[in-house]
């Protein structure tokens, strides 16, 4: 049986399930890992929803992804954007297709909007070819986004586009109209 996945407000999470999510990321990321970041000087927006995938007893979250949708600019022209971030996998669950199911899922959710004109999560250069292998594909044009209400280029890492509604020519500029994510 494949695992359950929720995608809700953090609101709509228990506190027990909020723990199971935090137990992730720590398994993920050591609190080194965290203080040495070099985009912890970035200022990210906060997600709308939480996509947690479950363990059979729905006790611990073995994988994850944040989502927001994002009114931006695609070549000077009003889009709708499907953001994900946050993708991870619980170190001992790894290899077992639980990134790919959560992105899926996430991306299922933004379609079922209607509205939702393409994906977009950024990730470092060596996870280009693993989204690749999902689907998406790496925008070369470049990315705006606010930092601390100014308008400026992203350049920390790489955008990955995937189609929803439309599928966008790799081509002109896309402006986030608001911190990356
Ligand atoms: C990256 C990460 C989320 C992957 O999670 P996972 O659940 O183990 O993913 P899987 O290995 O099951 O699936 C990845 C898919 O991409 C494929 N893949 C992996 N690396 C690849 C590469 N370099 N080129 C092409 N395909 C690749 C895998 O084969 C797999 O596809 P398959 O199921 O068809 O075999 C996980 O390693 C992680 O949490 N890393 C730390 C946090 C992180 O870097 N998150 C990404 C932020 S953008």
């Amino acid at each position: 049986m494949p695992a359950e996945i929720t995608i809700r407000p953090r609101a709509d999470y228990s506190d027990d399930q909020w723990a199971a999510s935090g137990r992730l990321n720590s398994a993920v990321y050591s609190p080194e890992d965290v203080a040495n970041w070099p985009g912890r000087v970035i200022e990210w927006s906060r997600p709308t929803w939480h996509a947690l995938l479950w363990n059979a007893d729905q006790t611990e979250a073995m994988a994850n992804a944040c989502l927001q949708v994002r009114a931006g600019l695609l070549a000077g022209e009003p889009v709708t954007i499907g953001g994900i971030g946050g993708v991870m996998t619980h170190p001992q669950h790894r290899h077992q297709g639980h990134a790919p199911a959560v992105i899926k899922a996430s991306l299922d959710y933004f379609h079922a909007m209607g509205n939702v004109d393409f994906g977009l999560l950024v990730c470092e250069k060596s996870l280009v070819a693993l989204y690749e292998h999902l689907g998406w594909q790496y925008w070369p044009g470049r990315m705006w986004v606010l930092q601390r209400g100014e308008r400026v280029p992203f350049t920390f890492n790489m955008p990955m586009i995937h189609p929803l509604n439309r599928v966008p020519e790799l081509a002109g500029e896309i402006d986030l109209c608001g911190p990356p994510w």
